[in-house]
């Protein structure tokens, strides 16, 4: 005899009660708990959860048969996204797009759809659970795509769109999005954890099964209301966040997760009028605002993923008004600001202590490589004494607990980005010069560092 029973879930971590909690006792989330439904069936061993009928048991194959031919990549086209993916887009992967609702997802993939219809000639599958057919027509006459092999196909059941992909053996399909699928086995409401989970479960089989690659899109939601990618991350291939500013019009695309290739790769784009457009050069686009006549300034070279990029920190050092200082930091860790401020305060003795503590990475990017360290003690010393750091000097370095400026990976790449953009001194850790016998940098001046006290004394 079935049974139904109902439970709470929380959205965010998935843990289960059989009271409603406000706040959740594994995750610590407040009202995070959703009402939800399933099917219990009386058996030999109790009552359990009814399986799905539709299962068929698999056969094992002989790993040295398995025919890897089928899974080449093909390229999208859009060289900033391809580079995320790791090189293009690869049949049988499922792909999560996240990101907070208006930032852009739709945008993308519906570009994307039409960059891979017109350069391959491949059909692509846009299920559309939000927009009507007519708005994603007014979108794509916008963005000017190729309509030609995209077929949009308003559904949010998860039975009738693997049927329908059976039937029409697109190239390509995009989910838009995870958070309007609906599994009808599960009694829950579309949008809830365990909906998001198991209709999500089933585009991503699908992919394996069918040989197509699957783009979900999921919203990101602050509050948490929204059962989010997060839950998602460890069952898909890629992982891709798409983070910016809202005031300003650039985006950036960033795999966290990808099984195919570097998560350290990212993708820069600017949203406009016709949609976003790719912007190769990251580092001259984000130097492009940069206003030098100020102290607390300085850019450095980060690297991300394979390619190098130049952003501006800025510091701003001021005299505490209220009791306790305060650190505030745009971009970067506040805990390893703290560090740093920590480490000034005690190798130099700089009274930081007395003072708040504003950070800023110019351009809305995260970073946390630590190679970004000595240019952010060069901002803030350079806003306490309150002097202009040369414009076309570039810092790149990690700093020790003791002070001493440490080596950082790749950093060859770094000079070269800096010397392209006509950078006339780079201030770097002197433990990779010790290694790098002759440079050829001729119109640079490279200046090798071995601790705080050198950075200090440059900046005097
Ligand atoms: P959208 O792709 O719908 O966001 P998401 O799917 O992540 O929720 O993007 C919507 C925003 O993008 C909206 O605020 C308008 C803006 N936009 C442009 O600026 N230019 C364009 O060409 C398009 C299509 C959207
Ligand atoms: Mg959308």
């Amino acid at each position: 005899m079935a049974k139904l029973k109902t439970y709470f879930v929380c959205q965010t971590c998935g843990s289960k009660s059989p009271r409603w909690l406000g706040k959740c006792t594994v995750c610590n989330e407040w009202n995070t708990f959703m009402e939800e439904t399933a099917t219990l069936e009386e058996n030999d061993h109790g009552r359990t959860l009814i399986k799905s009928k539709t299962t068929t048991p698999g056969k094992p194959i002989a790993l040295n048969q398995i025919d890897g031919s089928k899974s080449n990549r093909f390229a999208s086209k859009i060289a900033e996204f391809d580079r995320v993916l790791g090189g293009g887009i690869i049949p049988e992967s499922s792909i999560l797009i996240g990101g907070d609702p208006g930032i852009g997802k739709s945008t993308l993939l519906l570009q994307i759809a039409g960059a891979v219809a017109s350069s391959s000639n491949k059909k692509c599958l846009y299920v559309s659970g939000e927009e009507s057919s007519e708005q994603i027509h007014h979108r794509a006459k916008r963005l000017c795509v190729d309509t030609s092999e995209i077929y949009i196909y308003p559904e949010t059941n998860v039975f009738a769109i693997v049927e329908t992909v059976q039937k029409y053996n697109p190239d390509l399909i995009i989910i838009d999005s995870i958070q309007t699928l609906y599994f009808p086995e599960l009694n829950s409401t579309p949008g809830s954890l365990s909906q998001v989970r198991e209709a999500s479960a089933r585009m991503i089989y699908m992919a394996k099964r069918e040989k197509i690659p699957v783009f979900l899109i999921g919203h990101v939601t602050k509050d948490g209301m929204l059962a989010g990618p997060m839950a998602l991350e460890h069952m898909v291939d890629v992982v891709i966040y798409f983070e910016g500013e809202f005031q300003r019009n650039y985006r950036i695309v960033r795999a966290t997760k990808n099984r195919y290739g570097s998560t350290q790769e990212m993708g820069i784009f600017e949203m406009t009028g016709h949609g976003l457009i790719e912007i190769p050069d990251a580092s001259q686009f984000l130097l492009d605002s940069r206003d030098s006549k100020n102290s607390g300034s300085t850019v450095t070279a980060v690297v991300e993923g394979y390619r190098p990029v130049l952003l501006e920190v800025q510091a701003l050092v001021t005299p505490t008004t209220y009791g306790i200082a305060q650190r505030r930091s745009t971009g970067l860790d506040v805990n390893r600001l703290a560090l740093l401020l920590a480490i000034l305060e005690k190798r130099l003795g700089l009274a930081l202590s007395k003072y708040d503590v504003f950070l800023n990475l110019v351009g809305g990017l995260k970073i946390i490589e630590p190679g970004i360290d000595l240019a952010i003690a060069a901002s803030i010393i350079s806003s306490f004494r309150n002097i202009i750091v040369d414009p076309q000097t570039l810092f790149f370095g990690e700093l020790g607990l003791s002070g001493e400026v440490r080596a950082v990976a790749q950093f060859e790449k770094r000079i070269s980005e800096a010397v392209r953009l006509g950078f006339k001194q780079i201030l770097m850790p002197e433990q990779n010069l010790r290694r790098e016998h002759d440079n050829n940098f001729k119109s640079t001046q490279i200046i090798g560092l071995k601790n705080l006290y050198e950075l200090s004394d440059f900046l005097k």
